[in-house]
């Protein structure tokens, strides 16, 4: 098996780099294919191949790409395919970016919990594990296909729950699988605007788990800036997080949270404007991509022009109920170009080219958070050059913070070991574990009403 990919990929030139995205025909892909049409130099990649497992889905996606493309020279060439072992084979990089159950998925796991009066966010909580139960299955059988099929690949993790499924296809490829995220550059960045610095030229002190790290502090040639903001309310209130937690709660944790955690820290607002909002996250995107993905056909449609609608209306509208909820206002224009297909490129670079970079990544902690054990999948500034990703030495978190981290990957480990075993009361005793859920009476309905939607959780006996 490792001997037909080998030949698979030698028979390419050597300077052909083959980038495999899974989840192909996601709605996100054209960022990604949009910031590899502006990677002009030495090793970028030259040829993309898609897969999904919905075809009609690949057509609409490789439309989009194909008027990025034009006028574009040497723009990489675009394949797709539903076969996954195909996808694989003679792949340099792999992006795995599954939706494991699509967005009917996500808005019913939202709907279970809502139910319940808890959290159903995708990452977050009840819809974390729910999501995360029915994802892992199907990354672990991805992770064994690539450590079989193109051993030598690079697998950058785009899938959410994304720090619980990075890990889950560490155990079968080891550091050849990064996960990534964009909120804890976006944090930095705007942290750095409002202080006035250089985000380039920064140092950034994030550390904790995908969605669950904190900003202890930003160094420009070597001197702590963040104290001056912690001190200004002025400052403070004008940013997206700043506003979301308020400068109160900030000055009293001297530390500045990835926008994830107002989930935690004003959970029972955050619930009720999930509650009374009109639809939910998930069931808003259904439709908003139902609609994308039927008229993207149209052939007096411009793809792109109605790709590039459809996500400014998406990023317009991200957690929409918590800046609500906290009275923060409007996005801003800066916060609102995504950013996670840059992360991915300037990985997929470093790691290419040996181009030294530090990225904020989700890796195996070695011994990086002394109280996590070595495999554990943490969220932290890496150097990252054609060796990997290395996570890099950062102070210990402060108790409360430690609290949550360990109490969050305990919930982690025990929906891998339920998504290994099968083993339901494994799976009850991840929700009802999870700092987010305040009754085993309630985990115990959240896996019954979960079960009873999900095909994809039949596994847990
Ligand atoms: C942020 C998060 C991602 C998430 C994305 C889109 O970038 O870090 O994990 O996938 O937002 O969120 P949405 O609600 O639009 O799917
Ligand atoms: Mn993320």
């Amino acid at each position: 098996m490792i001997g037909a990919s080998r030949k698979a990929g030698a028979r390419r030139k050597g300077t052909d780099v083959r980038l495999t995205i899974l989840g192909g025909g996601g709605f996100r892909v054209p960022l990604v294919y949009g910031a590899l049409l502006g990677d002009r130099a030495e090793g970028r990649v030259t040829h993309v191949v898609l897969h999904d497992l919905d075809a009609a889905r690949l057509s609409a996606v490789s439309r989009v790409l194909a008027e990025q493309a034009a006028g574009v020279p040497d723009a990489p060439e675009v394949t797709a395919t539903t076969d996954l072992d195909e996808a694989l084979r003679g792949a340099d990089f792999v992006f795995s970016a599954i939706r494991v159950g699509g967005l009917q998925g996500r808005a019913d796991d939202e709907r279970v919990a809502l139910a319940e009066g808890v959290l159903g966010q995708e990452t977050v909580g009840a819809g974390g594990i729910a999501y995360g139960l029915r994802t892992v299955p199907v990354a672990v059988d991805i992770a064994r296909r690539v450590a079989r099929l193109a051993p030598d690949a690079w697998v950058i993790n785009f899938t959410n729950p994304a720090g619980l499924v990075t890990e889950a296809m560490s155990r079968h490829l080891g550091d050849r699988v990064i996960g990534i995220c964009d909120s804890p550059v976006g944090l930095g960045r705007r942290i750095a605007r409002v202080l006035g610095a250089d985000p380039d030229q920064a140092w950034i002190d994030y550390v904790g788990l995908n969605h669950l790290g904190w900003v202890r502090g930003l160094r420009v040639a070597g001197r702590d800036e963040l104290p001056r903001l912690l001190a200004d309310p002025a400052l403070l209130g004008s940013f997206e997080e700043g506003r979301l937690f308020g400068p109160e709660w900030l000055g009293s944790l001297g530390a500045i949270p990835n926008e994830y955690l107002h989930y935690y820290y004003f959970n029972r607002e955050a619930v009720r404007a999930y509650r009374t909002a009109e639809r939910t996250r998930g069931a808003f995107l259904r439709d908003q991509q139902e609609r994308f993905y039927a008229e993207a056909g149209r052939a007096d449609v411009s793809a792109l022009e109605l790709w590039d609608r459809t996500r400014a209306e998406r990023e317009a509208t991200y957690m929409a109920e918590n800046r609500q909820a906290a009275g923060a206002g409007e996005r801003e224009a800066d916060d609102l170009s995504g950013g996670y297909e840059k992360v991915a490129l300037a990985l997929m670079r470093a790691v290419a080219r040996n181009e030294r970079a530090t990225l904020i990544l989700n890796v195996r902690n070695r011994g990086t958070l002394c109280v996590l054990d070595p495999e554990a999948v943490v969220e932290v500034p890496c150097l990252v050059d054609a060796n990997g990703a290395h996570p890099m030495a950062v102070d210990p978190l402060p108790g409360h913070a430690t609290a949550l981290v360990c109490a969050v990957k305990a919930v982690e480990r025990d929906v891998l070991a339920a998504a290994e075993s099968g083993s339901r009361a494994t799976a009850v005793r991840a929700f009802a574990l999870h700092p987010l859920v305040d009754s085993v009476a309630v985990a115990r309905r959240l896996v019954d009403g979960y079960t009873a939607v999900h095909p994809g959780l039949a596994y847990l006996r």
